[in-house]
């Protein structure tokens, strides 16, 4: 079999709670303000999935919104990839399973990667591979996250940061010169601790400080390391797409690395943290906006729990 020439994302959808719970919201059961979050990380909101919307509800949504806007059949779809940290059930079946049967999807590829806030930048580049490869052919990679299932609403060092939401990409071959043009993937278990979900899944817990100052570095670095194989500079880069955690990491690491604070694509303040879902949100919300053409250069970058970083360089 011929090796498919390159691996692009051929359309992109999203899904955010309809339920908005705002900082002022927030201040009336933990004690926090909207002055001091905005400050302290950028967020003004976030969407809150219902009782009963699992991971899985989430992602189907954005697939549905995927579908719908591009007139897409789910037609040969023979991959399912999920990158979360909050699956349906912690244990069998996967998320993936689920949002297969879900989509009326028969036979596919479908399981889950754990990588924390970069989950989707490690199922991109599994999906990529395995296309490739030629175990798949069309795979739907998806980030999807009910983070507010885990947190501490107790804990407003923790609570005020996260939100639920799904993104998600449908990745297939192309012999145009276009797609995934390289990626890299790291993790340093030495700070495995410092970011965990607690209690079997019950509650989130971090060293602040500690998270802030490695996600500085590993976005730095990611973004170093992806221009220099490739013989780029950040003139030749168009969009910085990150994990969404922190405003002030992506100014600290744009100042650190003198990189054009503009280049960094930002929601997060009305979404918060979205963890593995963070990434295809925002590449969602910037195909809608028209700000994604062909051609550009663009660098994905995600860092989080494990502590595990990485990124992806495409041409769009
Ligand atoms: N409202 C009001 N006060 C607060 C709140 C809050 N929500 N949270 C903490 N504080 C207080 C603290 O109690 C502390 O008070 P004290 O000095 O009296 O003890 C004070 O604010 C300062 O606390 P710090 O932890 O020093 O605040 P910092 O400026 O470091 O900001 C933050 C904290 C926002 C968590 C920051 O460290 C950060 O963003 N870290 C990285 C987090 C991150 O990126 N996590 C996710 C990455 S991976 C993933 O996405 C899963």
């Amino acid at each position: 079999m011929k090796s498919p020439q390159h691996i692009y994302i051929s359309a992109l959808g999203l899904y955010a709670p309809e339920k908005i719970l705002t900082n002022d919201n927030l201040a009336e059961f933990v004690d926090t303000s909207d002055e001091w979050i905005r400050s302290h990380t950028g967020i003004g909101e976030r969407h809150i999935a219902a009782e009963n919307e699992q991971c899985s509800d989430l992602a189907v949504k954005a697939a549905k919104y995927l579908f719908e806007k591009n007139n897409l059949s789910m037609d040969g779809i023979d991959g399912i990839v999920v990158a979360t940290a909050t699956p349906d059930y912690y244990g069998f079946p996967s998320t993936a399973c689920i949002i297969a049967e879900k989509l009326g999807l028969k036979g596919p590829a479908a399981f889950d990667i754990g990588a924390g806030c970069t989950g989707f930048i490690y199922a991109l580049e599994v999906a990529r591979a395995m296309i490739k490869s030629g175990s798949m052919t069309r795979a739907l990679v998806f980030g999807s996250e009910k983070l507010s299932a885990v947190v501490n609403w107790k804990d407003r060092n923790t609570c005020v940061l996260f939100g639920d939401g799904a993104g998600c990409a449908l990745l297939e071959a192309t012999d145009e010169e276009k797609g995934i043009l390289d990626s890299t993937l790291h993790a340093e278990g030495s700070g495995s601790l410092s970011l965990v979900i607690e209690n079997g899944g019950h509650a989130i817990a971090m060293e602040g400080r500690a998270v802030y100052a490695f996600a500085v570095r590993a976005i730095g670095d990611t973004i170093v390391e992806l221009l220099k194989r490739n013989d780029l500079t950040i003139g030749d880069i168009d969009w910085i797409v990150p994990h969404q955690a922190n405003k002030r990491i992506i100014a600290a690491c744009s100042k650190r690395y003198n990189f054009d604070p503009s280049l960094f694509y930002m929601n997060i303040e009305r979404y918060a943290n979205t963890s593995a879902a963070s990434i295809p949100i925002a590449l969602s919300e910037m195909e809608d906006a028209g700000l994604l053409k062909a051609g550009q250069k663009i660098l994905f970058v995600g860092f989080g729990a494990g502590l595990t970083y990485g990124g992806t360089l495409i041409q769009w």
